[in-house]
């Protein structure tokens, strides 16, 4: 695997390299990092790998200075997934002089849900993604359903800046027990990994009964958020949205997903089910 640091490193080898596949992360990588490396490989002829810890996406007081950095152990995850390149830039190669210029998604999409508890977060998200789509110039770029809002608004914003790439959603990855596999789960104690997994039995069953039918979707938002606040949990949302647009569905509308976003102590998860 060859580990470009410069923007001008990738971008030489990026120049006849065929088709290329983009895997966007911020390290600390996990099971469900590699699960996109793997699929990146059917659809193209190089996997590119990005590592950079995005400051502009963190608010203040959010983790970005303690958010983990586990470079070696990353590369050597890489490198036995098979992915061709790294990118792995520092601030002054991503950000030489502050950034001026933003993709600002609309708020309907970036002012709700994880938008409503982190404003400017997907304006960050999206700044660097477009950064990283034009030094790159991939053919395809993976992000996972874990982060399905996120997921949506690359997807638009690469519609209606008629990006010439194709984004695909890789399946959430989880532990044995349920829990979607985060580099945030590494801040969890011990008592708090046994309780985390709740998050997404909660999404289970709320899912189960809409699947049946007759339930009213503000009542089962509220019963599954009580749930979480009665095990200690702070929850800053559970919603029904509509998979396409993440706007509230109406009773007959199907094409459902349900997302949640609670804390544990001081360490805030997220997860979301299709229905
Ligand atoms: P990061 O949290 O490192 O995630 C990188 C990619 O891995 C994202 O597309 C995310 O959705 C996906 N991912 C994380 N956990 C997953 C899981 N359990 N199963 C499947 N996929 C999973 O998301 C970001 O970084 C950043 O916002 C980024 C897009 C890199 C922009 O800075």
């Amino acid at each position: 695997m060859y580990i470009h640091e410069t923007i001008a490193g990738l971008r030489a080898a990026r120049r006849g390299a065929g088709r290329v596949a983009l895997v966007p992360t911020m390290g600390n990588l996990h099971a469900g990092h590699i699960a996109l490396m793997t699929q990146a490989r059917d659809h193209a002829d190089q996997v590119v790998a990005t590592i950079f810890v995005n400051r502009l996406q963190f608010r203040p007081g959010e983790d970005f200075e303690k958010y983990p950095r586990t470079f070696e152990e990353d590369c050597a995850k890489l490198e036995a997934a098979g992915v061709d390149h790294l990118f792995a830039p520092d601030e002054a190669q991503m950000y030489p002089q502050p950034q001026t210029y933003h993709v600002e998604p609309p708020p309907e999409q970036a002012g709700v849900l994880d938008g409503e508890f982190r404003p400017g977060h997907f304006r960050g998200v999206a700044t660097v993604v477009m950064k990283l789509f034009q030094i790159a110039q991939p053919d395809v770029a993976l992000f996972g359903k874990k982060d399905y809002q996120q997921l949506m608004v690359i997807r638009n914003m690469a519609r209606e800046f008629n990006l010439p790439i194709e984004i695909l959603g890789g399946e959430t990855v989880r532990a044995a027990d349920g829990l979607a596999l985060s580099s945030r789960n590494g801040y969890l104690s011990a008592t708090e990994r046994a309780e985390a997994p709740r998050l997404y039995r909660v999404l289970t069953e709320l899912a189960a009964e809409v699947r049946k039918g007759g339930g009213n979707y503000p009542e089962l938002e509220a019963k599954a958020m009580n749930i979480l606040s009665l095990n200690g949990w702070a929850p800053d949302y559970v919603a029904l949205r509509k998979k396409l647009d993440l706007q509230c569905p109406s009773a007959h509308d199907s094409g459902l997903v349900v997302l949640a976003a609670a804390r544990l102590g001081s360490t805030r998860l997220i997860d979301n089910l299709e229905v």
